[in-house]
């Protein structure tokens, strides 16, 4: 039965405004209530318990507040004691109203919650809830699939504001409010939310455990937390023979989190290497670097830049070709282009042919630099397959790598005579390596070995000293090692170094074999 009562009377819901958030007259739908009250009055009773709890009709309560004209209104009193106002009885008064999908997956949840704490034998409540949530998830015409990813948002937001951020304050209501935020207001797929907070989430956890890392310092390993445009502390005057070295690709290509800023990927701007707004400061960025290499390079050394072209908007922006005219501005030569092709190249759309190479750039002091032609002995074991030119006695590689993935049959791949034969490098160890130490493999950016192994075999000896100034994960410390030359692996993010310590104390541990003859 429909009563009038005093708008004065009624207790407004809390549980209504959390859920559905706020009453706005900047929402479409709540402007269209306040117009229509404002013209025919609350044509709806409120449902309120005895004690004038509203259960169901906050938001008409609200509109009634802003009007002065108003001052009683309908409702019908439920049999409902305040007290067991809970949240599912609320979800069901509200059953009609139009939701959106962050709104959906809250109500998935307290029926979930509900069912769990409330009720007593856990069989006939999970079929009771299972039930529920479908007809939830049907009426609003969504899949578990998507509410799950959202719920999953939901707690992983909640983890990095309150353990990575520290912010004990917030609690999962706030992490509803953002990603009602994210979703509704700045039209964030859902996926697009889930998978950027969990690498946020993997990012902040590998660091927090980097903090903790030792870096591996011995007589022939150096890993150094570091900027490599200056190595003035750790590095003499001409004391490197090779440098092999992969820069962060232009344009934004992947995220590196460094010094502790974290950067989000298609983020332009000078904040790192690889996001700034032209090709120019690009590498005038990495010349920084390149220059400081100059220093520390022996005169007969090397230095190997692998980089890939970009391409922006469809137009090649003649990366590699820039960094040749740059280095030889800095006084170095540039004595050979090595292509590095891939069979299994990442797919883009675009109206091209398939990208399908990456350039290693071989730049030297002077025309008479270390070069070993006859590195290559027949008892040489290495992890891909390699073919090479019939050159008489001096077998000599050709400059163009081949690239195909370990798990194809090399006999299905065509035979090029004399070229360089690589297999990928499989990941699927380190991923488990770095796993078991509590690190998230991210921004896989490594070069397969066999990149730096054919820049450090070609120009050192057993005991020279090799450094990789953009050291990632220390894949050339790995060649370097094993061929018994010093290394320094130097990168300015913290977690990449540590992560290059984790690998190549592993790597010694089960390689005890492999002596260095620079100790
Ligand atoms: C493409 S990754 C190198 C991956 C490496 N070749 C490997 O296989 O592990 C580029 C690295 O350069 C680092 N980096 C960028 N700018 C740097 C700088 N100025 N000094 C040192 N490291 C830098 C990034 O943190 C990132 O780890």
């Amino acid at each position: 039965m429909t009563t009038q009562v005093n708008k004065s009377l009624l207790e407004l819901n809390p549980l209504s405004e959390s859920i559905y958030g706020e009453f706005s007259l900047l929402s479409e739908d709540d402007a269209i209530l306040f117009a229509s009250i404002k013209n025919e009055g609350i044509l709806e009773p409120l449902i309120v318990t005895k004690s004038h709890l509203v259960i169901s009709g906050n938001r008409r309560l609200r509109v009634a507040n802003f009007l002065n004209e108003i001052e009683n209104v309908p409702v019908i009193y439920s049999e409902i004691d305040d007290d067991d106002v809970t949240e599912y009885l609320f979800i069901q008064y509200n059953q009609q109203r139009i939701k959106n999908l962050i709104q959906v997956a809250r109500e998935f949840e307290l029926i979930r919650n509900h069912y769990k704490i409330k009720q007593g034998v856990k069989s006939q409540n999970s079929t009771i809830s299972k039930t529920a949530q479908k007809t939830l998830i049907d009426d609003n015409d969504t899949s578990e699939t998507t509410i799950k990813r959202i719920l999953r948002a939901k707690n992983i937001k909640t983890t990095i504001e309150t353990s990575f951020n520290d912010n004990k304050s917030w609690t999962d209501e706030d992490s509803w409010k953002w990603l009602h935020k994210q979703h509704c207001i700045r039209k964030k797929e859902v996926n697009t939310i889930l998978n950027s907070l969990v690498e946020e989430k993997n990012e902040f956890s590998n660091s927090q455990n980097s903090e903790k890392k030792e870096l591996l310092n011995n007589d022939f390993i150096h890993i150094i937390h570091g900027d490599s445009s200056d190595m003035s502390e750790f590095l003499d005057d001409k004391q490197v023979d090779c440098i092999p070295n992969s820069p962060p690709y232009f344009g934004a290509v992947r995220t590196y989190i460094q010094d502790d800023i974290f950067v989000k990927s298609s983020t332009k701007g000078l904040i790192q290497t690889g996001h700034e707004d032209t090709v120019d400061e690009y590498v005038e960025n990495l010349m920084k670097t390149y220059r400081e290499c100059k220093r520390v390079l022996k005169d007969t050394g090397s230095i190997f830049i692998n980089i890939a072209d970009t391409i922006e908007d469809g137009v090649i922006m003649n990366i590699p070709f820039h960094i040749i005219e740059a280095m030889k501005r800095e006084g170095f030569m540039c004595v050979q282009t090595i292509v590095w092709y891939k069979i299994n190249p990442q797919p883009i759309n675009s109206n091209s042919f398939q990208p399908s190479m990456e350039y290693v750039l071989h730049f030297v002091k002077q025309k008479d630099y270390k070069w070993r032609v006859n590195w290559y002995e027949s008892a040489d074991e290495f992890i891909g397959n390699v073919t090479y030119a019939d050159g008489g006695e001096n077998k000599r590689f050709r400059n163009v790598m081949i690239y195909y993935p370990t798990n194809s049959n090399s006999s299905d791949i065509p035979m090029y005579q004399g070229l360089f034969q690589t297999t990928t490098y499989n990941n699927t160890f380190l991923v488990k390596l770095l796993k078991s130490k509590g690190y998230a493999l991210q921004h896989n950016a490594l070069f397969p070995l066999e990149v730096p192994m054919i820049c450090v075999l070609s120009t050192t000896e057993p005991g020279d000293t090799v450094l990789d100034v953009f050291g990632g994960m220390s894949t050339t410390g790995l060649i370097a090692y094993a061929n018994g030359c010093k290394y320094f692996g130097v990168d300015k993010s913290k977690v990449y170094s540590a992560k290059a310590s984790i690998r190549m104390e592993e790597f010694l541990k089960n390689n005890p074999y492999i002596v260095n003859s620079s100790s």
